[in-house]
């Protein structure tokens, strides 16, 4: 999220989340490859709201969950629930000491970093969270679909009514495609008369990228699936840290 928004205006962000997009159905593959991979100790990377964190602390995992979007994560931490899970205001290069035996980033969190650099050290710092042959599973909108050619506002406008704030309308439209880098504009506009209008770029890495970087990082890439409830669209990688990777 842009740095030069007042608290109000994150709070509103960060309050029309999960009303926008209320169906999480995306999440029940993550929860099914948790379980397939019997983890115990979980870390969610760009947790947003933490419906995902949620859904496992339910399901008995210990679940550190960390996003550096201060609002979205004192969102999280008022659910029913909430308790059970550690939040953190911050990002994968900063965390604590930590032992989890798998990390995540659901919903696409791979594509906001938009250099190398900050891409890398994401993936070192999930690496250094994990337990030796802990395992990371993320997706990634795969570029060769174009996804954001969808992106107009006709075709991505939606509604909700939003506790607190009452009605809001909001859709996307690209601004900019730069190579792999789209920009896209976020318009809400709220019943009280209020508009948020948020600018944002994600990257699109190939398959090729993710796997080097995976590598680089000391990961090795057990997996690439489909996510099934979006067939041919994501790729969803299952890699495992490395034993004994340097740095
Ligand atoms: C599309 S949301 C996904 C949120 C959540 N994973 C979900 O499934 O609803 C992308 C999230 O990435 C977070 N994010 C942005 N920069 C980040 C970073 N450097 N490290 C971790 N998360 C980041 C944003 O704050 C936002 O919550």
């Amino acid at each position: 999220m842009p740095d030069d928004l007042d608290s109000d205006h994150r709070a509103r962000l960060a309050a029309v989340y999960d009303p926008l997009d209320p169906d999480r159905s995306d999440l029940e593959v993550y929860a099914d490859i948790v379980a397939e991979f019997r983890a115990r100790r979980v870390l969610d990377v760009g947790c947003g709201t933490g419906t995902f964190a949620l859904m496992l602390a339910g399901r008995g995992i210990r679940v550190v969950a960390v996003d550096p979007d201060e609002a979205s994560v004192d969102l999280a931490r008022h659910k029913p629930g909430a308790d059970a899970v550690e939040w953190i205001v911050g990002d994968a290069t900063t965390l604590p000491a930590l032992s989890v035996e798998l990390a995540t980033m659901t919903a696409n969190v791979a594509q906001v970093f938009l250099d190398d650099a900050e891409w890398e050290a994401t993936l070192r710092g999930i690496r250094e969270a994990l337990v030796p042959g802990g395992v990371l599973v993320f997706e990634s909108r795969r570029p060769e679909r174009r996804a954001w050619e969808e992106w107009t506002p006709e075709r991505t406008r939606v509604s909700a009514e939003v506790e607190g704030y009452g009605h809001v309308e909001a859709w996307n439209e690209v601004l900019e495609v730069a190579g792999p880098l789209v920009t896209f504009r976020s318009t809400n506009a709220f019943d009280d008369g209020t508009t948020l209008v948020v600018e944002e770029t994600l990257r699109w890495r190939t398959r090729e990228e993710l796997e080097a970087s995976l590598a680089a990082a000391g990961f090795e890439v057990l997996e690439v699936r489909d996510a099934p409830d979006r067939p041919g669209r994501e790729y969803v990688f299952i890699a495992r840290a490395v034993e004994g990777a340097e740095d």
